[in-house]
């Protein structure tokens, strides 16, 4: 029997591949992790994986993960349990569903064609600076709504962001019995109160404006104040905006290798983009190219790499007993390049099924992610805007490896950027 925590230093090394060997290496559909004192078990069946993301919450739900981030990120979707969690879940998910998203699609069109015009006028991509803070816009106008903040709100708030994620970050790769300087507590205390001051701040700023959104809107109708809508907020842009700039750096990069792949999608948007203006989705739907290209890059490098659920009462599950405070992990990174479940896993290919069970890059059940369609739209958006006027060469040495921190991140990589060959001759023309 392996001794408890002996699993940290590879998960510490690297726990892309701890988690696929593991796997791998395990005929069960739970395979054991000695991350603790206790083994944490990896859920490596895709349909038992399933059912347990989508059993009753009194039973297994999210665990102790909640209680370390709890305190740093405040009590919101993200952290909130039963019916706190479903009834906030439900507010907010009336209005980020996809014809609500649809709504705003001028201004995700204009947000992103201004970050076109910038990268050609620069002629260069920093993957680390430019891409979460143009997810982090096209977050802001679903949550905050159309002109609701300035862009001197939306500077304060990415600080702010930034503040929480990285006490986020440090505190889920800290090894927790070792203890804390007081100076450092001291000073990470003072920075996230701070940072929280400033998110209420705008908060107030938005609820004040008439422009404020649907889901500003739906929060202060379930009875939010400015403290609890603050902590909502800061829950919905901390999930969202490096889950979808992360992703737009993968397309990115292939892109930049493949370059009959980026005209071919190209031509796919000289058709539908054009039709996109009255607020009217349905071309997007058509676009099969980019909509495959996507699936598949979220299939490779899912943002939501793992998520962990903890027994809150003894379960049996495809034959394996479990009791109280054991915890299971479920990892779409592990159930999306497994040699057992995907022809050539860690290959780029458009000819895919995505309807299998093992495709999970928005986890499933209570705690799937409420920020999908609006992923998915601007993901699909900003690759069809993209490849219809850019091309990219990567500069940055070496082949881009996925950096797994809260979420998976795309290596920071700078990328050359010229203007695609026929857009060039178009505005010849014109
Ligand atoms: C490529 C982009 C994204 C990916 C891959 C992604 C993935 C995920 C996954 C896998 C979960 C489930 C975690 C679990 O089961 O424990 C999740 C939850 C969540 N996501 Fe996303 N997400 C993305 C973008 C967004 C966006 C844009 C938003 C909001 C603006 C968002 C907000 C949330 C929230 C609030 C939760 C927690 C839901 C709950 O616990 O009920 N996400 N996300």
């Amino acid at each position: 029997m392996p001794l408890p925590f002996s699993d940290v230093p590879a998960f510490r090394r690297d726990p892309l591949a701890l988690l696929l060997d593991r796997a791998a290496s395990n005929e069960s559909a739970f395979a054991p992790l000695y991350l603790g004192l206790r083994p944490l078990w990896l859920v490596t069946d895709p349909k038992v994986a399933r059912a347990v993301l989508k059993w009753p919450s009194a039973a297994i739900d999210k665990g102790s993960l909640v209680q370390t981030i709890a305190p740093l990120v405040g009590k919101s979707l993200l952290t909130n349990k039963g019916l706190e969690h479903s009834s906030v879940k439900e507010a907010v998910h009336r209005h980020v569903h996809r014809n609500s998203v649809v709504a705003n699609l001028d201004r995700m069109i204009a947000i992103i064609n201004q970050f076109v015009t910038r990268m050609l006028v620069d002629g260069r991509l920093d993957t680390e600076k430019d891409l979460p803070l143009l997810a982090f816009q096209l977050a802001c106008v679903i949550v905050f709504g159309h002109d609701a903040t300035s862009a001197a709100d939306r500077t304060l708030l990415v600080n702010a962001v930034r503040t929480v994620e990285a006490a986020v970050a440090a505190s889920m790769f800290r090894l927790p019995f070792l203890p804390r300087w007081p100076g450092e507590l001291r000073r990470e205390t003072q920075l996230l109160e701070e940072a929280r001051e400033t998110i209420k701040f705008v908060i107030r700023r938005v609820r004040a404006s008439e422009h404020k959104s649907d889901v500003v809107r739906g929060l202060e109708a379930a009875g939010l104040d400015d403290e609890a809508l603050a902590a909502e907020v800061l829950g919905l842009l901390i999930a969202g905006h490096h889950t979808t700039g992360a992703t737009m750096g993968w397309l990115i990069h292939h892109l930049a290798e493949d370059p009959e792949l980026a005209e071919m999608i190209a031509i796919e948007a000289d058709e539908v983009l054009g039709g996109l203006e009255e607020n009217d989705d349905a071309r997007l739907k058509q676009a099969q190219l980019s909509h495959t290209f996507v699936s598949e890059i979220l299939r490779l490098y899912p943002a939501g790499w793992w998520t962990s659920r903890e027994m809150f009462k003894p379960v049996e599950i495809d034959g394996k007993k479990f009791t109280v405070g054991d915890t299971l992990m479920i990892a779409p990174w592990q159930l999306h390049r497994d040699a057992r479940l995907w022809f050539q896993p860690h290959e780029m290919r458009l000819d895919r099924s995505y309807t299998e069970p093992a495709y999970v890059p928005f986890g499933v059940g209570a705690r799937a992610c409420i920020g999908m369609s609006i992923a998915w739209f601007e993901l699909q958006l900003f690759v069809l805007q993209v490849s219809s006027a850019l091309r990219f060469k990567r500069l940055t040495a070496g082949a881009p490896q996925p950096k797994p921190s809260i979420t998976l991140l795309f290596p920071p990589s700078r990328y050359e950027v010229t203007m695609r060959d026929s857009a060039l001759h178009g505005q010849d023309a014109a």
